[in-house]
């Protein structure tokens, strides 16, 4: 999604924006572009595609200055363009604009400020910010009172990044449903969309909260809450490491993060499950065997990849609290009318803790009564800040747009946050947990046993790189495993590929299977897996290439299919955590092979922040 940087203090501007731009691109983007105040007026550059586009123009035509904003760009107003690239300009320059999000009411708004005489020279939404604080400006009031009299009349989600001409020194911020942080510096201050942009110069961040404005000089930074008053905000240490952000030798953010995932979840872990103890440490979260008794339904809501996580911890939830569940995507739990009230529990779940389908269920969920626990990433972004409980995995920064490391510590967080709820109900014994306890501890050692061989999934990624075609089929955890696999190949191969829960293919999609398909099997739990073996053979019989993916030892299916990836062998609830490695690396492997952008998939961003 798109990106923003800012800068005000004694440094070049130019080179501080387009380092931080350049930390942004992770997040997907189209255009780019800067606008730099040089003590006189504002410049501006813009160019469609990468940044190496922008760079080349600013190297024809550098420009100077020690206050700046910039942005790359991820159309939604507009095709990607020059003119459509950010920063947006008031008419005669006086104001210069950088937006995240959409100005729902900037067709009103447009008309309006058209007939007052301004000419639009863009089709975004955002120029129509830089045209009312223009309006407000002329009329009379202050840069401030503009800004915060604008804010008042768009509507919508936004980050704003604002500078006008008559002052040289002065970045002024604004947000609403999208991130931003403010970063201190010495003599030196930053805005940025996300941490990374400005890590390497600061590790004090202030979180904006919703509606609030920041006045931004090089040695003053002043928040405002909606009614102009300035509020004190406490300045949070940013803990991970610049290293976290870079690819720190792999040739890709994606393999670096599946890598990372054996580190991330025994720190989890250890975190959590301290060895000594007998329960789970729920820090984070308050709800107490009281709210748990009391809870009629649990939904979990979320998105993509975060979903799928949300899909098994539904099935651990059930089956460990015979709590009901329902899972749901956030797009479509917004708009059918769940049933929520007092009683209800909705779990999210979020890597980045700003997707804006998953925030707004969180809130229309607290208007209701309901408690919302989170299960975040990123620490102080907007739906750890908004939810009741806050459950963080600590991945660190993830930066493929393709989610790995959260997915796996998001399940893990899933299983403990399932098993503290059945330990609250009395539902098993100290020597049960213990054991489960000791299946959790076995997980990171297992997936470094499965990247060890990760040489089997590029063979594979090789042999199969050529399919046009790919079904993925499983049951119950399998299934979502399934999922999260099909996903993963899509988004970053873009081979096209389905789920199913194997016992449904009979229904319908086994039309489609034939000699040029390649079916994934996913085998991991026990007591289904006679079943799925006989949906094996349907396919295999139509001439389908089979992909098992099982645990070791089981070696009784070999004839049925193609090629098998062995998992170690683990149980029922740690599996899936286990088979989603593999799938994992096939999906890059198979990219890899097909040459795509792995860590910047054509159409996609890494937080999405508009509905
Ligand atoms: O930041 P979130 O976890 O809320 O993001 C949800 C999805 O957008 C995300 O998981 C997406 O599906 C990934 N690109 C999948 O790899």
């Amino acid at each position: 999604m798109c990106g923003i940087v800012g800068y005000v203090g004694p440094s070049q501007a130019p080179t501080i924006l387009m380092d931080g731009l350049k930390r942004l691109e992770y997040r997907g983007y189209d255009s780019a572009g800067i606008a730099v105040h040089d003590g006189n007026r504002i410049n501006m550059l813009k160019a469609k595609g990468k940044l190496i586009n922008l760079a080349e123009k600013l190297k024809e035509n550098p420009v100077k200055g020690t206050l700046g904003i910039g942005h790359t760009r991820w159309a939604t107003h507009g095709a990607p363009s020059d003119i459509n690239s950010h920063p947006q300009l008031s008419g005669d320059s006086v104001i210069a604009v950088v937006h995240n999000g959409i100005i729902e009411n900037y067709l009103d708004i447009k008309e309006e400020l058209s007939q007052k005489g301004y000419k639009f020279v863009s089709e975004t939404d955002t120029e129509t910010v830089a045209h009312l604080i223009d309006f407000y400006y002329k009329s009379g009031m202050g840069f401030f009172e503009s800004v915060f009299k604008t804010l008042e009349r768009i509507e919508g989600a936004y980050a704003l990044g604002i500078l006008c001409k008559d002052y040289p020194d002065t970045l002024i911020a604004a947000r609403k449903n999208c991130p931003l942080v403010v970063g201190k510096g010495q003599g030196e201050n930053f805005i940025a969309s996300d941490i990374p942009a400005i890590l390497h110069h600061t590790r004090d961040v202030y979180f904006l909260d919703d509606n609030e404005i920041a006045v931004i000089k090089a040695d003053s930074i002043k928040i405002y809450d909606r009614n102009q008053n300035e509020v004190q905000r406490d300045i949070y240490n940013v803990k991970w490491d610049i290293d976290a952000a870079e690819k720190g030798g792999y040739e890709h953010f994606m393999i670096k993060e599946i890598n990372e995932q054996p580190k991330i979840i025994q720190d989890l872990v250890e975190r959590r499950m301290p060895e000594g103890r007998d329960t789970i440490d729920m820090s984070g979260i308050k709800l107490r065997k009281e709210n748990i008794q009391n809870l009629s339904r649990i939904y979990i809501v979320a998105c993509g990849t975060a979903y799928h996580a949300g899909l098994i911890g539904k099935s651990l939830i059930e089956k460990l609290t015979r709590i009901p569940v329902i899972a749901d995507v956030a797009s479509e739990f917004r708009y059918r009318d769940p049933v929520l009230d007092e009683k209800t529990l909705l779990i999210v779940v979020s890597q980045s803790g700003e997707t804006a389908d998953t925030l707004e269920a969180l809130k229309m969920a607290k208007r209701s009564g309901a408690r919302v626990m989170a299960v975040v990433n990123a620490v102080g972004s907007s739906i750890a800040r908004e939810a009741d409980d806050v459950f963080y995995i600590l991945a660190g920064p993830e930066i493929s747009v393709a989610s790995t490391k959260a997915f796996t510590a998001q399940v893990v967080a899933m299983e403990l946050i399932a098993l503290s709820m059945a330990q609250e109900l009395g539902k098993f014994s100290t020597e049960q947990f213990n054991k489960i306890k000791e299946e959790i501890y076995s997980v990171p050692s297992s997936i470094s046993k499965i990247l060890q061989k990760s040489s089997v999934e590029k063979a594979l990624a090789e042999k199969y790189s050529g399919s046009s075609n790919v079904f993925f089929i499983g049951r119950g955890l399998d299934y979502i495993v399934s999922m999260e696999g099909s996903l993963k190949l899509k988004e970053i191969a873009y081979l096209h590929s389905e789920a199913y829960a194997a016992g449904e293919l009979k229904h319908g999609p086994i039309a489609m299977i034939d000699e040029n398909t390649l079916v994934i099997a996913v085998l991991t739990q026990e007591e289904l897996f006679e079943k799925t073996l006989s949906n094996i053979k349907e396919v295999k019989a139509r001439g389908a290439k089979v992909l098992a993916v099982a645990m070791e030892g089981k070696s009784e299916f070999k004839g049925e299919v193609d090629d098998v990836i062995y998992i170690p062998r683990s149980s029922w609830m740690t599996a899936p955590i286990l088979a989603a490695v593999p799938a994992q690396l096939f999906a890059y492997y198979v990219a890899y092979c097909l040459g795509t952008d792995i860590d910047q998939p054509r159409n996609l961003a890494k937080s999405v922040t508009v509905e």
